[in-house]
């Protein structure tokens, strides 16, 4: 059987390098190509790393010729600097990727949204991410996977206080998250990653929203 092949957005990322590893060590992948700000020391035989100008992703609309693609995109307001900032690299280039995924013939588009998603919330983060997940879905793709985590955990160089204090909490109150509750337990990224590979195998035509708690379950399952 031909092998797929995998386009990742944010892979230098907490869940972009998690899923970069799965999709590495995973037979069916055949081809995994990164699109990145600046070039890494990674290298292995399935990996292909270019480097784009993601205010002309145009112009390297080569990369989108793969089955699946996986955005992992995403900044803080903090870290870019201006909300306007932040709208760029969590709307507009994955929206823009998903154009160009769709004219180029992508099958599969997998996104992390967030928890809370909601394009007509009163919170500027979460309405971004309720705008881009209704973007994503106008594309024809033939599967189109929203992810929503909880608040991330694990290893980045970064420290974030936010992701600190929620490892914390789900280790002291693990008791508190259960059932309805579950769902807002803090999610390792490489859980999320897991999950994104692990669906994008099963070929689910169709748009499918995770939340938290099912991303976990699938990843455990998995
Ligand atoms: N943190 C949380 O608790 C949390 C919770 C729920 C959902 N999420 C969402 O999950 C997604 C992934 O989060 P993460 O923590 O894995 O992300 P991350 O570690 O901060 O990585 C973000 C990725 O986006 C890229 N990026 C950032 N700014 C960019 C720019 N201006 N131009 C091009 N690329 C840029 C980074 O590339 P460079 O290496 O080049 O900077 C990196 O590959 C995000 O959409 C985030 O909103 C986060």
């Amino acid at each position: 059987m031909a092998k797929r092949s995998a386009l990742i957005l944010g892979s230098t990322g907490l869940i972009g390098g998690h899923c970069l590893d799965y999709l590495l060590e995973d037979d069916s992948y055949g081809t995994v190509i990164v699109a990145v700000r600046k070039e890494t020391k990674r290298k292995h035989k399935k990996l292909k790393q270019v480097v784009v100008d993601f205010e002309n992703l145009e112009k390297r609309k080569e990369v989108f010729k793969v089955n699946d693609v996986f955005c992992c995109l995403g900044t803080t307001i903090r870290k870019a600097g201006s909300q306007e900032q932040f709208r760029k690299v969590d709307l507009e280039y994955p929206v823009r990727a998903a154009e160009l995924s769709a004219k180029n013939g992508v099958k599969q588009f997998s996104i992390v949204s967030a928890m809370g998603a909601d394009r007509k919330s009163m919170i500027f983060y979460n309405r971004i991410k309720g705008e881009v997940e209704s973007e994503i879905q106008k594309f024809p793709f033939s599967s189109v996977m929203i992810f929503r985590p909880s608040l991330l955990t694990g290893e980045r160089e970064e420290v974030r206080s936010g992701e600190k204090l929620g490892e914390t909490i789900s280790n002291v109150l693990s008791f508190a998250f259960i059932g309805p509750f579950a769902t807002y337990r803090p999610i390792e990224g490489k859980a999320v990653a897991h999950a994104m590979v692990l669906e994008s195998k099963k070929n689910v035509p169709g748009k499918r929203i995770y939340e938290s708690g099912e991303i976990r379950k699938i990843s455990e399952a998995g």
